[in-house]
């Protein structure tokens, strides 16, 4: 039987118990209440101005404003930082070298540098003309062919591999070699000029890449070959994009478009090396990539031919039909597993690329950017560009742990229109998808990378060009900007150019 100071610490717990409860909803009210899109365009809002939370940096805004640590980032974890911007840096060179710590490079490669790439920890420049002459590295070649046999179907199907790659040019190509090995060929990008004229009279001529391959080391390409270019992009802001839950993304795709508003959107999965599991594709222009420690392996081995555990292969993408380059000498090493760079260096890249800060609004109260903030939600930039989130919690990553951020991406897949597809699947993506670009730190392109090329390939050569190749499901959004009179669409750009 119960006695009555049983019974009352049994009512405690109850009403303690109903109390965390009702806590725990509150929370989740107020991130919902929070994260709702506003409809008040008179001022900003509260910590608009503070993109990533408190991982935003203020520092001065010149050429390395994409290149500092998470603001609230402890001094001590500062160190791990600086040690992965050098490996960022550092230049590979090729094997057998005097530098045993940095060779390895290749034998087939793209650039001998992350940095190379990613400009100033930003994006890279499209190439004009002939690629080895326009100075610019930062554009790569996907390849892949279609799946050929009920293997190949398998390896897709389960997420295994994203892509059949071309057996003998591999699944990207490489257009440099170390000395003594041929590179697989010279990239030429040639531009075809559209105009496209607006509804206030102005023109605007929008650039269509013409890709053409020349000096084919390997022997002529195959005619069912998929070619897929893509540009280096921003670095900053990764670890949150990495933090934001699964569930939260996933719960805002409608691959069917139940709601009828013209937007589906889908997520992109595969299998990780890391994990061995089937995630959400997060990086990438199709979300190809489960984590960035992914993204960052196959990026040492693709890019510049830097094999690692997750990752092994001393020769990069040479295929077995490349004899020569299979054959060559390669920097691994003994003690690490016979790789070309550790776990602990590997950690170290992998640290940095999810700690690059996202620096803060500029002119957020400015009445001209509030203005073109609101054009930017009524004309439906948003049922992509999603404003905000909040990342959960989690002790382990404390620079990303439970902060307001606002990226303007949904990470979701969304078919883009035939101008812009590649026509080559990649993972569960089709030749039209690709994955809403987050926004954050957009206007300071030109001030970090010297450039304002945007879009997969690098062909828009401003913010209103990007806007205007919109299509597929964006068409709806993208005719709205043709339409709207010469100063919305002035505010439009001021707004975008403040994030
Ligand atoms: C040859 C140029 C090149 C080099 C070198 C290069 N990258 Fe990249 N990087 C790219 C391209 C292109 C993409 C987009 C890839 C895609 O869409 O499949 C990318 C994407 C990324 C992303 C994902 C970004 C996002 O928003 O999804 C990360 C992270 C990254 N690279 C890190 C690195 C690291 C670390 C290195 C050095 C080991 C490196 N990259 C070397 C060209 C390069
Ligand atoms: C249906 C989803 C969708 C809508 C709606 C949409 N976008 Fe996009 N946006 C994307 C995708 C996907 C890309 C990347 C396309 C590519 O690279 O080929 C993109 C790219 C961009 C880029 C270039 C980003 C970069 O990193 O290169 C800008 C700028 C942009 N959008 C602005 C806008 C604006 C402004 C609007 C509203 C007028 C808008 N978008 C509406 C999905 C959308």
């Amino acid at each position: 039987m119960l006695n009555r100071p049983r019974l009352l610490s049994c009512a405690l717990l109850i009403y303690c118990t109903c109390l965390s409860i009702a806590f725990a909803e509150t929370e989740q009210d107020r991130i919902a209440r929070i994260t709702t899109p506003t409809s008040d365009f008179s001022k900003p809002e509260k910590y608009e101005i503070m993109q990533a939370g408190a991982a935003t940096h203020r520092k001065r805004i010149n050429g390395d404003a994409f290149s500092h640590p998470s603001a609230n980032m402890a001094f001590d974890r500062r160190l791990y930082f600086e040690l992965g911007d050098g490996i960022f840096k550092k230049m590979w060179v090729s094997s057998p070298a005097s530098t045993k710590s940095s060779d390895g490079l290749g034998p087939l490669y793209n650039a001998r540098s992350c940095q190379r790439c990613h400009l100033k920890d930003g994006r890279g420049e499209a190439p004009d003309g002939l690629q080895a002459e326009s100075g610019s590295v930062a554009l790569l070649l996907r390849l892949s062919i279609p799946p050929q046999n009920d293997e190949d179907h398998a390896r897709l199907d389960s997420g295994a591999a994203a892509s059949i790659p071309d057996p003998i040019y591999g699944g990207q190509l490489q257009n440099f070699a170390t000395p003594g090995q041929t590179a697989e060929a010279v990239v030429t990008v040639n531009y075809e000029e559209i105009p496209v004229p607006l509804s206030d009279g102005a023109v605007v001529s929008l650039r269509k890449p013409v890709i053409a391959l020349s000096k084919l080391g390997y022997g002529p390409l195959p005619d069912d070959l998929m070619i897929s270019p893509r540009i280096a992009s921003p670095m900053i802001g990764l670890g949150m994009l990495e933090a934001l839950a699964a569930t939260d993304i996933l719960s805002w795709a409608d691959p069917d478009d139940s709601d009828g508003d013209g937007i589906s959107g889908r997520g992109n999965r595969i299998k990780s090396k890391l994990s061995q599991e089937m995630m959400l594709g997060r990086f990438g222009w199709k979300a190809n990539q489960a984590t960035l420690k992914d993204q960052v392996t196959d990026a040492f081995s693709g890019d510049i031919g830097i094999s690692s555990s997750l990752h092994p292969g001393n020769a990069g993408d040479c295929t077995p039909a490349q004899v020569n380059c299979i054959n060559a000498p390669d920097g691994g090493d003994a003690k690490s597993g016979n790789v070309e760079i550790n776990d602990h260096l590997l950690d170290l890249v992998t640290f940095y690329s999810r700690n690059l800060a996202v620096p803060a609004r500029r002119d957020v109260s400015n009445p001209g950017v509030l203005a073109g903030k609101k054009v930017f939600y009524e004309a439906g930039c948003t049922a992509c560009h999603r404003p905000k989130f909040v990342t959960p919690r989690d002790p382990l990553r404390p620079e990303q742990s439970f902060q307001l951020i606002w990226p303007y991406t949904d990470m979701l897949l969304h078919d883009m229109g035939d101008a812009l597809a590649d026509n080559r699947p990649d993972g569960f993506a089709d030749g039209r998808e690709w994955r809403t670009p987050p926004l954050w730190g957009i206007g300071l392109t030109k001030t970090v990378s010297g450039h304002t090329n945007f879009l997969h390939d690098g062909r828009a050569r401003s913010l209103l060009e990007a806007i205007l190749w919109h299509g597929g499901e964006a068409t709806d959004a993208r005719d709205r900007v043709i339409a709207l009179p010469t100063g919305d669409r002035e505010n439009l750009l001021r707004f975008l150019n403040s994030l």
